[in-house]
């Protein structure tokens, strides 16, 4: 018999995959993308993507790892032998992203320690690009920034060393301690934001529904982008982390407790963002949308400014802030490595500890890549292309195949039955065979006549304004790297034994 590794609790499980779908795209992107696109009328989109898309592909990626019992490739390869390369490919996606997503989470912990004496003084922005990341154009790549290569380090020795420890010990332990971590942090930051003067302007700015927009594409287009990042779907980790659950397990259950988790976590960052920002307006004396940021500039430079502002206690609540960053990066860098960590395990039958030291220690090596004074733009760049074309491109793939070629989903759909309380029906095949392929198929029809074509307002018509050559080599062709490596990887020999060949094929007999 087989020996995979287990988690020891259902709890456990569902803090892991609760831990990895927490992560940034919560704090920083919902609230800004939310606020973009309609204010309050983009739960109705939101929703219905979170509905037909967002639940529908949690419960199959659960399923797919609980049937299977395998990292993303291993289970691909077990439905069907042609497949393996999409496995590889959301592997590769998701190596692609742990290099600079771990980055991130040392610029946190940077501020977390600059919070301590407010160190970035009056002028954030400067003090981000000039003083702390001293910053070069892009292409550039200058010299190591210590300021990022010391707390990146120590980021890769946690994450590596929880991903050595194994699954129970090492993930499960490591998410039952931030995740409860990061729900007291934040609420105690939310309490403060929505009784700072000014919060109900934040909030009113946020809540106040324009209807008009949930007429236009884009509007669907984004409630769907936020919902595929948001869940950690279509990108290897779900089916990873579910190939350790024990047979007997609520699977549908579990994806809608993850899901509603999830959202839930992204509505009490949303109503935290704005209480600070209507803070901040009212302190500058301007209306909200002036004050509006997401991403990096949120963070970092907004952020800051706020804390700059506070009534009192402003140490404390930048400290807390960027505290409450690095749990939720932690807890989905962890899942997002473990993808790697476990298909070089399965595929070379190599120890837990020479995968991490392998895949992870590659992954490190490459990370440093943007702990130099280029490394934001290289970050930003890389960020945007292989999001896109991991979150719409694999989404696609992976149900098309599922759905269509393999016509798989009513296997999948009487296993997830045999196991949970919720029973899937149509509602679960309407949304993976008709509605997930229709909207992501228009999504990705618009990314690309939108990049192809040239269509963004800036000096070059390249996302950001980036000259064409560093698009070419930061952007489309690490996203074209990633399905590349992933084929090639397909092809590269199982190493196994004879018997565990066996084994595997036996496994396969029982699974039809
Ligand atoms: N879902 C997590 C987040 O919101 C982590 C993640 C990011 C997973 C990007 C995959 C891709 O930040």
């Amino acid at each position: 018999m087989e020996t995979r590794s287990q988690w020891g609790t259902r709890a456990g499980f569902i803090l892991a995959a609760v831990g990895s779908a927490v992560g940034l795209g919560n704090i920083w992107r919902f609230p800004a993308e939310a606020y973009a696109n309609g204010g309050g009328a983009f739960f109705i989109p939101y929703l219905f993507a979170l509905l037909t898309a967002g639940i529908p592909i949690l419960i199959m990626e659960f399923t797919l790892g609980h049937k299977y019992r395998g990292s993303a490739p291993l289970t691909f390869k077990r439905m069907n032998k042609k497949t393996e390369w999409v496995g590889w490919w959301g592997v590769a996606v998701a190596f692609v992203i742990s290099t600079y997503y771990s980055v991130i989470i040392a610029w946190a912990i940077s501020y977390s320690i600059f919070s301590l004496n407010l160190s970035w003084g009056s002028d954030t922005e400067g003090f981000l690009f000039n003083e702390h990341l001293n910053l070069v154009d892009a292409g550039q790549i200058g010299s190591f920034v210590p300021g990022v290569l010391i707390p990146l380090i120590i980021v890769w020795i946690v994450v590596l060393g929880v991903l050595f420890a194994g699954v129970k010990k090492g993930i499960e332990m490591a998410n039952r301690i931030f995740i409860p971590a990061l729900v007291i942090v934040f609420l105690i930051i939310v309490i403060r934001a929505v009784t700072l003067p000014g919060a109900m302007q934040g909030l009113n700015a946020f809540f106040s529904p324009d209807f008009s927009s949930i007429l236009s594409p884009d509007v669907w287009v984004a409630a769907y982008g936020q919902i595929f990042f948001s869940l950690s779907i279509a990108f290897a980790i779900m089916i990873t982390y579910s190939s350790y659950l024990p047979k007997k397990s609520d699977i549908t259950n579990n994806a809608f407790i993850v899901g509603f988790g999830n959202s839930s976590f992204e509505l009490l960052a949303g109503i935290g963002v704005f209480g600070v920002l209507g803070f901040m307006a009212m302190q500058a004396n301007v209306p909200v949308d002036e004050v509006v940021a997401g991403g990096v500039g949120l963070a970092f430079v907004v952020f800051p400014q706020i804390i700059n502002e506070f009534p009192a206690m402003n140490e404390l609540f930048g400290f807390l802030f960027f505290a409450s960053l690095v749990l939720a990066g932690l807890s989905s860098l962890i899942s997002i490595t473990e993808t790697y960590v476990a298909g070089l395990a399965d595929k070379f039958k190599i120890s837990r500890g020479k995968a991490v030291l392998f895949g992870g220690g590659l992954a490190a090596l490459i990370s440093f890549l943007y702990a130099t004074q280029g490394g934001l733009n290289f970050l930003d760049a890389v960020d945007y292309f292989i999001n896109q074309f991991g979150v719409a491109l694999l989404g696609l793939v992976e149900v098309i195949m599922i759905a269509w070629f393999l016509r798989e989903l009513k296997g999948l759909q009487s296993h997830a039955n045999e196991f949970s309380d919720i029973r899937l029906g149509s509602w679960w095949t309407i949304s993976l065979t008709v509605i997930t392929p229709i909207v992501l198929g228009f999504m990705m029809y618009q990314l690309f006549t939108r990049n192809l074509f040239q269509q963004f307002d800036t000096p070059t018509g390249n996302y950001e304004g980036y000259p064409d050559a560093f698009i070419m080599y930061s952007g489309w062709a690490v996203a074209a790297a990633a399905l590349i490596v992933g084929i090639a990887m397909s092809f590269t020999k199982w190493k196994s034994t004879k018997q565990s060949n066996e084994e595997s094929e036996s496994r396969e007999e029982k699974i039809k």
